[in-house]
């Protein structure tokens, strides 16, 4: 897919306000993937339309991403994406929610983008899916996102979601089965969580 035809995928969601990963993350994450050559089984809860996992299969030739999506419509467009970009034999949209994906695979990454209030969840669910060495990427760990998402009313809700993001924060950054780096200004707030053990 040329940089334009992406471009317009990206602006496009922007437009219908679809809550892409912030610009400064997504080159994060593509700088890490680059920098990172053994990187090739990718998992990814949260497709929305599909550009994060087209901008991440065109790191490399090899890459092969399973992504996972619950809105039915935004997986169908996702679909679309994807088939436009000629990437439908790299990567494989699942409508389903993510906390309910079963496979025997391992995936050298796991790149968790959906919904905030479950990151524990995912975790402990795809752990059987990780290997020490594998890296988990955690986005929406600070509370930009949270402010900005008008489909969260600012009041009990907010508070408790934000308990929830910091309580799994804390988690994470505690948890011996990981080493973990915290980039509270990247993106919303980006956790790499190396599995060591
Ligand atoms: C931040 S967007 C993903 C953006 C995408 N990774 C990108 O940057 O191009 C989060 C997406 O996760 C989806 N989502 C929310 N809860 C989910 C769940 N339990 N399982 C799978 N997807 C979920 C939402 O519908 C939304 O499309």
């Amino acid at each position: 897919m040329n940089e334009s035809e992406l471009k317009s995928i990206h602006d496009e969601a922007r437009r219908k306000n679809i809550p892409l990963m912030k610009d400064d993350g997504m080159d994060f994450l593509i700088h890490y993937l680059e920098e990172h050559e053994h990187i090739r089984d990718i998992l990814e809860i949260g497709t929305a339309v599909g550009y994060s996992a087209i901008r991440m299969a065109e790191v490399r030739w090899d890459m092969k991403i399973d992504t996972l999506e619950v809105n039915p419509e935004m997986y169908e467009q996702s679909l679309i994406n994807v088939s436009q970009a000629g990437l439908s034999d790299r990567i494989a949209c699942w409508l389903c929610d993510g906390a309910q994906f079963e496979t025997e695979k391992k995936y050298d990454l796991i790149f968790v983008d959906a919904a905030k209030s479950q990151y524990r969840r995912y975790m402990e669910h795809f752990m059987r899916n990780s290997l020490p060495g594998t890296v988990f990427i955690f986005d929406n760990l600070a509370f930009h996102g949270i402010v900005d998402d008008n489909s969260i009313s600012h009041n009990r809700s907010t508070v408790q979601m934000v308990h929830k993001i910091l309580k799994f924060r804390e988690h994470l950054l505690k948890d011996e089965r990981f080493e973990t780096v915290y980039y509270p200004d990247i993106g919303d707030g980006i956790a790499v969580a190396k599995r060591i053990r």
